[in-house]
């Protein structure tokens, strides 16, 4: 089959059939900003294929307003501002407010919405029996992945998605229980009471003293470092269809419960080429060690028969700068200053990784640049945040990214369960031969 674009005033792509002649028009879609996309819904219906697209490098699986990536430029927009408009100027629950509304809030709304969500922070007491069941050093993801879909069981009254108000209601427990629930799970390790939420707190304050406090000794938030956690939480609330995003879509998609899609969406967030990344950053730089030993790594990383990838470097999307990398790797040095901490090692060692990289013809040549994990491992250390809780920081920021795709989903009429084909390769029709399975 071959594939023309067509110059007619509503603009198609002509697919020709070579192997009949047969030919079929297929429409092409307009963004407000953005690629084309061609639309292949009637593609089955009319020629009897299939498209095939592993991976999903080629295919737009929905319509969205959330947030638009031009990978080529470097760009990120929520709602259409710039992340760096966004991340200078305001707060985190603001962002939250703007995904899930799709505008930001004025005053009045700022502070009625910052108060539902601090009033939704608090566990069931009985929730707490969930963490006792954990061996002391489980996985903080593992928790997360357990406990919000533990939430499902907790919360009848707001699991009907056809309810516009169970969906809102939803949405904001997930985005305040997220931080409460990271917290306990890092409590729980360190075998410490756990710390409940206050409400006269911000949001990433609130995290910090739930993280840091005791029941002997409060926690003290220092704004400078609570605003750093808040912006790096901005950094991460959507990334238009990822693979988490897509899990979480994918799971809705069959009229589950947004609980139990949101633990759908931490488990695909685990993994390494994915949100997994920051902590395998941080790891990847400890084993590196020193100066000296960046260009064995380097190479491994281009050993196509070694596994080892330079972990924090590369994206499916961006094929430039990472934006938020570029913000974060500034972050890095405010919250350094604060903490009057002259020289972080990491921190030089990943700038001298991301320099060596930057200037490698198979890093150039592939554009490969360091992402948003790259320097975010950097602040949460220095924020006293240990290595196997980066993840679960990462999924903290990111609810509000799933839950505001997951309620645009919902609300679209046009909504379908989704349900991909394959291409198969396996057996044909074949028989069983009893005498011969006999034996
Ligand atoms: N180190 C070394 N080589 C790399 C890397 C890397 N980090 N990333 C990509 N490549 C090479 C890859 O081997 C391939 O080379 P070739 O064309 O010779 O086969 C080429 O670059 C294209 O890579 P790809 O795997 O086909 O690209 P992808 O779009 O499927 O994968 C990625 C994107 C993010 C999974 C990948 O770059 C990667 O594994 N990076 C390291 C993990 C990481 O930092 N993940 C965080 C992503 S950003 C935040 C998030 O999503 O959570």
């Amino acid at each position: 089959m071959t594939m023309t674009q067509t110059t007619a005033e509503a603009p198609s792509f002509t697919l020709t059939d070579n192997r009949n002649g047969r030919s079929w028009e297929l429409p092409v879609l307009h963004g407000t900003v953005g690629p084309d996309v061609i639309d292949v819904r009637a593609l089955y219906r009319e020629t009897g294929c299939f498209t095939y697209d592993p991976g999903f490098t080629s295919t737009g699986s929905c319509q969205s307003g959330l947030t638009y990536i031009d990978g080529e430029q470097g760009i990120l927009r929520h709602r259409g501002y710039p992340i760096e408009e966004l991340a200078e100027n305001v707060e985190f629950t603001d962002v939250c407010y703007l995904l899930l509304y799709g505008e930001l809030p004025d005053a009045g709304q700022k502070q009625a919405f910052e108060h539902d969500i601090a009033h939704h922070t608090m566990l069931h007491e009985q929730f707490y029996n969930f963490f006792r069941g954990f061996r002391r050093d489980s996985h903080p993801m593992a928790v997360m992945c357990a406990a919000v879909g533990a939430l499902s069981a907790f919360y009848h009254d707001g699991t009907d998605i056809h309810s516009a108000e169970h969906r809102e209601v939803a949405a904001l427990r997930l985005i305040a229980k997220m931080p409460t629930i990271a917290a306990v799970a890092y409590k729980y390790s360190l075998g410490q009471p756990f710390v409940y939420p206050r409400n006269e707190l911000g949001y990433a304050a609130n995290f910090l003293r739930m993280m840091y406090a005791n029941p002997c000794e409060d926690y003290e938030v220092n704004p400078v470092l609570a605003r750093a956690l808040d912006r790096v939480l901005i950094l991460h609330a959507d990334h238009e269809q990822n693979a988490s995003t897509s899990t979480v879509r994918l799971a809705g998609s069959s009229g589950a419960n947004p609980f139990a899609c949101i633990a759908a969406g931490i488990a695909s967030l685990w993994g390494p080429a994915h949100g997994g990344a920051n902590e395998a950053v941080l790891r990847m730089l400890s084993e590196i060690g020193g100066r000296d030993r960046i260009p064995e790594f380097i190479e491994r990383a281009k050993d196509d028969d070694d596994p080892f990838r330079l972990m924090g470097f590369g994206h499916r999307v961006y094929k430039n700068y990472d934006p938020r990398a570029k913000i974060l790797q500034a972050s890095c040095h405010e919250v350094l200053a604060e903490l009057g901490i002259e020289n972080e090692p990491l921190l030089d060692l990943a700038m001298e990784l991301e320099r060596i990289a930057l200037e490698d013809d198979y890093f150039v040549e592939r554009k490969l640049f360091p992402n948003v994990d790259f320097y975010s491992g950097i602040i949460y250390r220095a924020l006293g945040i240990p290595t196997s809780m980066f993840t679960a920081m990462f999924a903290i920021g990111r609810t509000v990214g799933w839950i505001a795709q997951w309620q645009e989903m919902i609300a679209d009429p046009a909504m379908k369960i989704g349900r991909p084909r394959q291409l198969y390769v396996g057996e044909t029709e074949r028989h069983m031969d009893p005498a011969g399975q006999a034996d």
